[in-house]
């Protein structure tokens, strides 16, 4: 199959979260099944055009808005073998921000940049003469392409026969925005109707994605189960469930290559299941890195996450002092985002010398040391559409503590007492007593049943969520989308 992927972001060339390492990883796993998979991406203005060797694939292509046409270049890159696409536009890109500037405050454009990147990709189609069978859109951003490929292009010789596939990183992200850019997106003044684009006077485009789109996913069956429901819809469970059977889960998977102890080439040590001294030696040098007391027999406790509030670092604020004067732990807190948490988790080192380390800000080897080095790994989140730092962290011996919910529901199993099976611990309520009570728990079982500790760790490093299984789900999910083109 010919599959074009268009999307906001995309490692190794831009990333703020998830999004990035799946737009990375999968289509790399389905070209070594024989599928011919491209990627459009924007030319944000961080992106190193001579470290990623990027060469000019179209000096100018035009993109029509509305009634206006835009002119961009287009540059080339392959991510191992996958050609990658670059719109360059410096009006609506070049800008080191993908979605914001420093202060975290969105771009009021972001409306017309994202559809503008959606309406390139599908033009880029033609001028490569590149004929996808499947337009496989990710988040709002690009939620558009289904719409577009059914209002403009149902007649195309080069678009006309794709389906289109959208799949949905996060619900709660919808692009909700003014009608007034009705007329640049071209999208049509008669599908401004609450079955389509319209939410509450305004223009949504995540709503009119799931409508157009052919089928439609996200990333972990147990969430595609919630978001169906009135509250984990966040205002879309009609129009999912309207789907049937075109809206289904599959889960995420983990790129290995780059999220294994054994192969990692940015931790301090490598180890695997049957040694683990590299891990003791990766600890330490945690340690020693956030200025932590340097202990083997102390569990650290490692969070790397997003500051938002989807991710219940709020919650956690409430008891993180509480369990540290409890608790014989030690923390490490990496994650950027919500101004306030940034003040709070910034300011721990300095109360509480030698036990919390925190770094704000976005450092790719400090997640993996802290992925390495820690004997916990927390994700506290209120939802989880997938998550990927529970896999990673099962993979490098690290027990998950997880709020039950999403993807996080899927791939942790509980831990049971009686024989010490399980890969982490999970709890159900969404407040700070949870979050205490289970991380003494797990703690707990550290100092008091240390064979469960290691039995647990030994099973959790078998656990497999490598893409290749995940990649076959999506190849059957084109299938359908193909089927169900009408
Ligand atoms: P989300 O996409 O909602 O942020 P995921 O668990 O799917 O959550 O993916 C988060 C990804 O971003 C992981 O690869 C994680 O290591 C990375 N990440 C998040 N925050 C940071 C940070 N401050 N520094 C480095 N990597 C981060
Ligand atoms: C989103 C979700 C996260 C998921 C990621 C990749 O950012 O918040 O749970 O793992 O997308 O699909």
């Amino acid at each position: 199959m010919n599959v074009l992927m268009i999307a906001s972001e995309c490692v190794p060339y831009a990333k703020t979260g998830g999004l990035a390492d799946v737009v990375g990883a999968l289509p790399k796993v389905l070209r070594k099944m024989g599928h011919d998979v491209r990627v459009v991406m924007p030319l944000y203005g961080g992106i190193d055009i001579i470290r990623f060797h990027l060469k000019p694939a179209l000096p100018m292509m035009g993109v029509w808005m509305g009634n206006t046409q835009e002119w961009c270049a287009v540059h080339e890159g392959s991510n191992d073998g996958v050609p990658v696409y670059f719109i360059e536009f410096e009006r609506y890109f070049g800008r080191f921000g993908l979605y914001h500037d420093a202060s975290f405050n969105d771009y009021a454009d972001n409306p017309r940049r994202f559809g503008f990147l959606t309406r390139a990709g599908l033009q880029l189609c033609r001028d490569l003469n590149f004929t996808p069978d499947i337009v496989h859109a990710h988040d709002w951003h690009t939620a558009l392409a289904g719409a577009y490929l059914k209002i403009w292009h149902w007649n195309d010789p080069i678009l006309g026969k794709a389906a289109s596939v959208l799949t949905i990183h996060n619900i709660a992200y919808q692009g909700v925005y003014p009608s007034v850019h009705l007329d640049y997106l071209g999208l049509q003044w008669g599908n401004f109707t609450p079955d389509k684009f319209e939410d509450h006077g305004n223009l949504n485009f995540l709503k009119g994605g799931i409508v157009y789109s052919d089928v439609v996913n996200t990333v972990s069956p147990t969430y595609a189960r919630e978001t169906r429901t009135p509250a984990g819809g966040f205002g879309l469970a009609p129009y999912l469930n309207n789907k049937g059977e075109r809206y289904v889960g599959i889960l995420n998977g983990a790129e290995y290559s780059q999220w294994d102890p054994e192969r990692d080439t940015l931790i301090p040590a490598r180890y695997s299941a049957k040694d683990l001294s590299g891990k003791a030696v990766c600890k330490r040098e945690l340690q020693r890195r956030f200025w932590l007391e340097e202990d083997p027999d102390t569990p650290i406790v490692g969070v790397v996450s997003r500051f938002a509030a989807q991710k219940g670092l709020d919650l956690l604020a409430q008891v993180i002092e509480p369990m540290i004067n409890a608790m014989r732990v030690q923390f490490v807190v990496l994650g950027a985002g919500d101004n306030a948490l940034e003040q709070f988790y910034g300011s721990l080192p300095g109360r509480y010398r030698g036990k919390i380390g925190s770094y704000i800000g976005y450092s790719d080897e400090l997640a993996h040391w802290i992925e390495a080095g820690s004997d916990f790994f927390l994700m506290p989140s209120i939802y989880e559409p997938c998550g990927l730092n529970q896999m990673y962290s099962l993979k490098y011996g690290t027990l998950p503590i997880v709020r039950a919910t999403g993807g996080l529901d899927d791939t942790v199993v509980q831990y049971n007492e009686a024989d010490g099976a399980g890969t982490g611990f999970k709890f159900w309520a969404a407040d700070p007593g949870a979050i205490y009570y289970t991380t003494g728990w797990a703690v707990s079982t550290y100092f008091d049943r240390p064979a469960h500790y290691r039995k647990m760790q030994q099973t959790a490093m078998k656990q497999d969520f490598s893409w290749e299984r995940s990649a076959k789900a999506y190849e059957e999910l084109y299938q359908q989308a193909i089927e169900a083109r009408p």
